[in-house]
């Protein structure tokens, strides 16, 4: 099973708030996606834990839960970094070299697509297009947006941030 293996930092709060909502869904029908989408709502993410209460409360396998939330791409299982990188893979991007970056990203944070650092400064996400097709290749960095970027620029964009 993947997943985040950064540690869980839910409060007893959030879980109060998950259970009681769980309990509400669980007398409706199809109450598996609803709760999910509450529980990433709440959490921002997936984690282990997080679909342990679900199935727990609803009554249905552990399997069951991660098949659901790794089978829409609307779920994820690793949380957000401060800093969300996005490097667009859409055509435009593709062929103007943006696969090089992206490549170039994952070597330096060492996560892949969807994943978050152990920090948690920055996650990464390859992403279709993204309207900016006149600057590709494109990475964003939450709203800020770099177009006609080179792989040597990314270490100067990322050192930014963590100066930031
Ligand atoms: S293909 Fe990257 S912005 Fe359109």
């Amino acid at each position: 099973m993947k997943g985040s293996t950064l540690p869980f930092d839910g409060t007893p709060e959030q879980e109060q708030a998950l259970r009681l909502k769980l309990r509400e869904l669980k007398t409706k029908e199809g109450a598996l996606m609803p709760a999910m989408q509450f529980a990433q709502g709440l959490y921002g993410y997936l984690p282990y834990e997080v679909q342990s209460i679900i199935a727990d409360e609803l009554g249905v396998t552990l399997s069951e839960v991660y098949g659901v939330a790794t089978f829409y791409s609307q779920f994820s299982l690793y949380p957000k970094g401060k800093y969300r990188i996005g490097i667009c893979l859409g055509t435009a991007c593709y062929v103007n070299g943006s696969q090089a970056i992206y490549d170039r990203l994952r070597q330096i944070l060492g996560i892949d697509s969807g994943e978050c650092t152990e920090d948690r400064l920055f996650s990464l996400d390859a992403t279709r297009c993204v309207g900016c097709c006149g600057m590709a290749p494109v990475m964003t960095v939450n709203d800020d947006v770099y177009g006609r970027i080179k792989p040597d620029d990314v270490e100067k964009i990322l050192d930014k941030y963590r100066r930031a």
